[in-house]
């Protein structure tokens, strides 16, 4: 039997700490509201009079996720980066990192399902892993939100979530018979309900409209994201426990058997409301979002970097990650580490 497993993971983020009080300089907002709300205390954000893009992120983490993998970067079949926040509108960001990553000729492709792409990626990874078509591939999930955010009161429900940052892990394929214990990815559950895709959204520039695409009169505020963040809060907390059930019986596992859930991290309070609907003991679930914010694609590589880093992610141990996001989408994955 062929199976995929991940060899290695790296994370980056970039230097510069923007504490909640530190956005105060730029709206109206406090460090209480933001944590109460969101349990978020800081983020990283590139500079903003830089160049840095999404697929210099994306760069910097592949390389340690190959560094960690012990592969050799040419020994990668195809690249698939999700992000929503892409260096272009086209082509899309894979072809500029792989272009950075120096390694012409092989496939890349990006996805575009916001806070579910890194599930949506691995799971991609897994359908050529399994059918032999490719032997490594190299998922990434990466953003540079800040960018694109509006850093005025307007936007400030939006603004203070997001964080840049990237994850990357390098997959490979292996030929034998798993059993209990095989590290590996055992299965993959995806979604999306294109019935709430304005529920969070940006929708300039766009084409669904009659005239010319940069008219000015559309740009008052409508290129920034815009959200409606008690419908996602709602369904955020309704699917995520559901997908991660799903996995769950698939593989004829229980909540117990799980020794680690790495979920996506949009806001603390609504990985406390799943793990309280499902009773899963709070030391079970590993947050990262007082730290980075929603780094959206990044958040769950990032969280297994972070995870394997501090030795709370140990060889051998079963992981679920679910996630949630605009869309709607909604996915998860099981794995042995
Ligand atoms: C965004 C979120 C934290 C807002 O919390 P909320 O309790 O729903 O807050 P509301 O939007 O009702 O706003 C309450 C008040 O706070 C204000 N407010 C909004 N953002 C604020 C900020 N950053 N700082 C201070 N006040 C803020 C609002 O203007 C509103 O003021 P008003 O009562 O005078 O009108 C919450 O809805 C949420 O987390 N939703 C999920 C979002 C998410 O996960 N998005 C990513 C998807 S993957």
């Amino acid at each position: 039997m062929i199976y995929s497993k991940f060899l290695g993971v790296g994370s980056y983020v970039p230097p510069r700490v923007w504490t909640n009080q530190d956005l105060t300089s730029l709206m109206d907002t406090s460090d209480e509201w933001i944590q109460q709300r969101t349990g978020i205390k800081e983020r990283h954000w590139v500079d903003q009079d830089s160049a840095t893009c999404t697929s210099d992120l994306a760069l910097e983490a592949s390389v340690r996720a190959l560094e960690a993998a012990n592969v050799k970067k040419e020994e990668i079949d195809l690249i698939i980066l999700a992000t929503l926040s892409p260096d272009h509108e086209f082509p899309g960001t894979g072809c500029f990192l792989q272009s950075k990553l120096d390694l012409p000729g092989i496939p890349a492709l990006d996805i575009r399902q916001q806070c579910t792409g890194f599930i949506y990626g691995i799971s991609i990874a897994d359908q050529f892993l399994k059918s032999k078509q490719y032997k490594k591939v190299l998922v990434v999930g990466a953003e540079v939100h800040s960018k694109g955010l509006d850093k005025t009161t307007r936007g400030r429900d939006v603004t203070v979530l997001f964080g840049d940052g990237a994850g990357a892990v390098v997959m490979g394929a292996e030929e034998g018979a798993p059993d209990e214990k095989t590290s590996r990815l055992i299965n993959t559950f995806l979604h999306a309900d294109g019935r709430f895709a304005k529920e969070l959204w940006v929708p300039e520039p766009g084409l669904a409209h009659p005239g010319p695409r940069m008219a000015p009169e559309r740009f008052d505020g409508r290129e920034y994201p815009q959200m409606n963040g008690k419908t996602v809060f709602t369904y955020a907390t309704k699917k995520m426990p559901e997908v991660l059930m799903e996995s769950l019986s698939a593989a004829g596992k229980t909540l117990e058997d799980v020794d680690l859930f790495i979920f996506h991290q949009a806001n603390l309070r609504i990985n406390e409301m799943v793990a309280k609907q499902l009773r899963i003991p709070e030391e079970k679930v590993y947050n990262t979002i007082s730290r980075f914010g929603n780094t959206t694609a990044a958040t769950i590589p990032l969280g297994i970097d972070e995870a394997v880093k501090s030795g709370r992610l140990k060889k051998g141990m079963l992981v679920a990650s679910a996630a949630f996001g605009a869309g709607f989408t909604w996915a998860s994955a099981l794995y042995r580490w």
